[in-house]
């Protein structure tokens, strides 16, 4: 049974984790193949507005299973926390909620050195979330990480000890000094590993493998977007994992030719959490009211986003780069009012115009060549079905339809669950 994926194409917070909790119904495992509690998944029904980190968004339902794989970072403190949170939920994790012994561990002194190395960069930094995500993908790509599964082993604490001494020289190397508290650190940190011990903790990619001989439908659940991919995203203003399509082979040993569709979602317009280049980006009127309409507040660290116009180029490149089958097209709603809209089409360079994305989108480099569509006034978060649409709403989809040469077929109102219109 082939696996299908679901992936943000832009830069994060797309509202993917709305989608997953829609699709559930019609998988038997969610698996989340990268990034960790940098990210954060906001899933809202019957009044409850809840945010995920590390948890797959299938937890809420009752009979899918959730993996997190072998390519997520995990921070034993976070996930205590985001379990503890659950509790009122009354879910069998046991039962419920799985975990690959080869997923790499935060450690607390991971958190210091992602802390110590933002403040070192200065005006340079690429304003992490500061989860201690960087310094882990550094020590596992380095050969140095600890994973899940070493917890289990008789000499766990001697590498434990041994890595974080490690991480105490390199901290002792940057000039401006972070403040911290070891042993409380410590503390917490070994305290929560023992909730971590109490779930299931498996070789997920050989759980998967078996999962899909018996024919279980699987769905892989990315974080982040696309443009903050390790490789194909604005770096060096990145995160540290592959968020696009071949991550999920990477994060969960599934096999290329396995992967059947690949759901990419965006934002009618597009935003930005921390630092890096945005061709789009509005310093004016119409983009505070994107971020005010749209409530664009980081759900894991509560910055504002910045907001500005959809932009295909950098679309394109996204569908092309993951193979995306499927587009679903979130937050139109709060395009409502504009009397136009702008579509970025093609960036202007010193060399003319291209529509590729280039290897630099500093302002310096690329500016944003727009055409302007006509835009709607109703309110569109009460509206159920397609045929209920104002004519410039489904003008605006039908364009990107054509221009993005893949079908829009989910259309996101709102954030309930229930302000979802399938196409
Ligand atoms: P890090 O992954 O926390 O080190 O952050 C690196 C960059 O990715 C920063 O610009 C973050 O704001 C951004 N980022 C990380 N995770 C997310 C996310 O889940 N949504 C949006 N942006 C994110």
């Amino acid at each position: 049974m082939s696996v299908d994926l679901l992936l943000g194409l832009q830069w994060g917070d797309e509202g993917k984790g709305k989608i997953v909790d829609v699709l559930t119904k019609d998988y038997d495992i969610i698996a989340r193949f990268q990034g960790g509690p940098n990210a954060g998944h906001t899933l809202k029904f019957d009044g409850i507005s809840h945010v995920l980190h590390t948890i797959p968004s299938g937890i809420f339902h009752p009979s899918a299973l959730n993996i997190i794989g072998n390519g997520v970072v995990i921070d034993p403190v976070i996930f205590k926390g985001e379990l503890d949170k659950l509790a009122p939920f009354n879910i069998d994790f046991a039962k419920k909620l799985f975990v690959s012994k080869k997923a790499h561990l935060i450690l607390p002194t991971h958190r210091l050195l992602d802390a110590a190395s933002e403040a070192a960069k200065g005006k340079a930094k690429i304003g992490s979330t500061l989860k201690g995500i960087g310094p882990t993908y550094m020590d596992k790509t380095g050969r140095n990480g600890i994973r899940v599964g070493d917890i289990l082993l008789s000499d766990w604490k001697l590498r434990y000890e041994a890595l974080r001494d490690k991480h105490l020289k390199m901290l002792s190397h940057y000039e401006s000094q972070i403040d911290f508290d070891l042993a409380s650190l410590e503390a917490t940190f070994f305290e929560s590993l023992e909730t971590l011990k109490e779930l299931p903790l498996i070789d997920s990619e050989d759980f998967l493998h078996t999962a899909q001989r018996e024919q279980k439908k699987i769905l892989a659940e990315g974080a982040q977007g696309s443009l903050l991919d390790v490789d194909f995203g604005t770096y060096p203003f990145v995160t540290s994992s592959t968020t696009t399509a071949a991550g999920a082979c990477t994060g969960l040993g599934i096999a290329p030719n396995t992967v059947g569709e690949v759901y990419g979602i965006f934002k009618a317009y597009t935003t930005r959490v921390g630092s890096g280049p945005f061709p789009t980006e509005l310093f004016d009127e119409d983009g505070e009211t994107m971020g005010r309409v749209g409530q664009e507040f980081g759900a894991t660290t509560g910055r504002a986003r910045r907001c500005g116009w959809i932009d295909l180029v950098a679309l394109k490149y996204a569908i092309r780069v993951n193979g995306v089958t499927q587009l679903m097209m979130m937050k139109g709603d709060v395009l409502s009012g504009f009397e136009t809209i702008k579509v970025c089409t093609a960036y202007a360079t010193a060399e003319g115009e291209i529509e590729h994305f280039p290897f630099s989108i500093e302002p310096e480099n690329v500016s944003p060549v727009y055409i302007e569509l006509p835009g709607w006034e109703e309110d569109l978060t009460q509206l159920t079905a397609e045929d209920q649409f104002p004519a410039s709403f489904s003008a605006y989809i039908a364009y990107l339809e054509k221009e993005l040469e893949t079908p829009i077929k989910i259309v996101s109102v709102g954030p309930d669950r229930k302000q979802t219109i399938f196409r």
